[in-house]
């Protein structure tokens, strides 16, 4: 089989920190307890005017240079997001719009936390496919500040906003030690969706939204039940693809979970015996950037220089839904 590279990444964030200490002054938190349940200490918070698709724009930029190729070159568009700039048109089209480069297919998937790994397998299957596509751009982006309750101090601590893109494009080499998604597994179990939701403008969401307060539109969390089904599904899923590739731990170079608490990502690390240097962690200045996270991971691992040509990477991924990813990455 063919192989899709990653031939260009890029990331963005706001320009607005949103430290632990500005949320002691917001609710009743402090900065010890943030740090000790969550690793976090500070995040990235859009201004008002900013929005997923600027995020998405800015990020999108910087992948295309990396690349080295032109926005023309680009054959569609796929946005992650479960914040979108509007309920419709789509994110991605209005990404399109701001890079210019019209006519081409353009799409938003939403699938929270997981988004990202689930946009490169979609984006894996159209260059395997159809032939005729060269070039995808990929982003995962989230403006979580927009949908959280910024009065639920159980929530409201752990998320920041962002954006990470890549272009993924076909290349002819079928040879696994070559640079290319060697394989992505994803799935999902839409029994727990009350773990973690927003209502937003949903048609579940109530009519008379006066009434029952706009605080019912913002995301919901049972945060306990969250953090033990996030160990439980990236562990397996881990495990299942290291597996089905006849891989084992040692054999990949860099880990990439999704950033949501450094507690998690301990237990992750301590039941699949990853050692400390292997797990990428940037979740102590970006705090859960959802479908952002990976991608934005990725870069900052790339740019310090924790994932060199020819590594083996290995990223997962849990969300809502709820759903889980998985991906094994040689790196370019
Ligand atoms: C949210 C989370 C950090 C809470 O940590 P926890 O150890 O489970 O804490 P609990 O929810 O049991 O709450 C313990 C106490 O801290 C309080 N608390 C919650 N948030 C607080 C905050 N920001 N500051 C201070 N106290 C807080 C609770 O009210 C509770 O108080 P009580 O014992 O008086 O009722 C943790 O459950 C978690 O990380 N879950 C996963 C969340 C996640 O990653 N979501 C995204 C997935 S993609």
């Amino acid at each position: 089989m063919k192989h899709v590279i990653i031939k260009g990444i890029g990331s963005h964030v706001p320009d607005c920190v949103l430290s632990n200490a500005d949320l002691e002054g917001m609710v009743d938190t402090t900065n010890e307890w943030i740090i000790t349940r969550t690793g976090i200490e500070s995040r990235r918070i859009c201004l008002d005017t900013e929005m997923t698709s600027d995020l998405c724009h800015e990020a999108a930029l910087k992948a295309l240079e990396n690349a080295n190729i032109s926005v023309c070159d680009v054959d569609l568009i796929i946005v992650a997001t479960v914040t979108p700039d509007m309920q419709f048109p789509s994110t991605a089209c209005i990404v399109q719009r701001k890079l210019g480069c019209v006519d081409i297919p353009c799409f938003d998937i939403s699938v929270a936390c997981s988004g990202f790994v689930y946009a490169i397998d979609v984006a894996r299957n159209f260059l395997l496919n159809n032939l005729v596509m060269k070039n995808i751009l990929v982003i995962g982006a989230d403006k979580f500040s927009s949908i959280v309750d910024w009065e639920d101090r159980s929530t409201c601590v752990l998320f920041g906003d962002g954006a990470g893109a890549v272009v993924l494009s076909r290349d002819n080499t079928n040879d696994d030690s070559e640079p290319g998604i060697l394989d992505v597994l994803i799935g999902a179990d839409g029994r727990r969706t009350q773990m973690l939701y927003c209502l937003g403008w949903g048609t579940m969401a109530p009519t008379e939204s006066e009434k029952v307060g706009k605080r019912e539109r913002f995301v919901k969390m049972e945060g306990r039940e969250v953090f033990k089904e996030a160990i439980k599904r990236m562990c397996a899923v881990m495990e299942d693809i290291l597996l089905r590739n006849k891989l084992t731990i040692e054999d990949i170079d860099c880990v990439i979970p999704h950033q949501a608490n450094m507690r998690i990502i301990s237990a992750i690390a301590e039941r699949i015996g990853v050692p400390e240097e292997k797990m990428f962690i940037n979740l102590q200045h970006m705090g859960n950037t959802s479908a952002a996270s990976i991608p934005i991971a990725i870069d900052e691992a790339v740019q310090v220089g924790r994932i060199q040509s020819g590594d083996l990477i290995l990223v997962v991924s849990f969300g809502a839904g709820i759903t889980w990813g998985a991906s094994l990455i040689r790196w370019k």
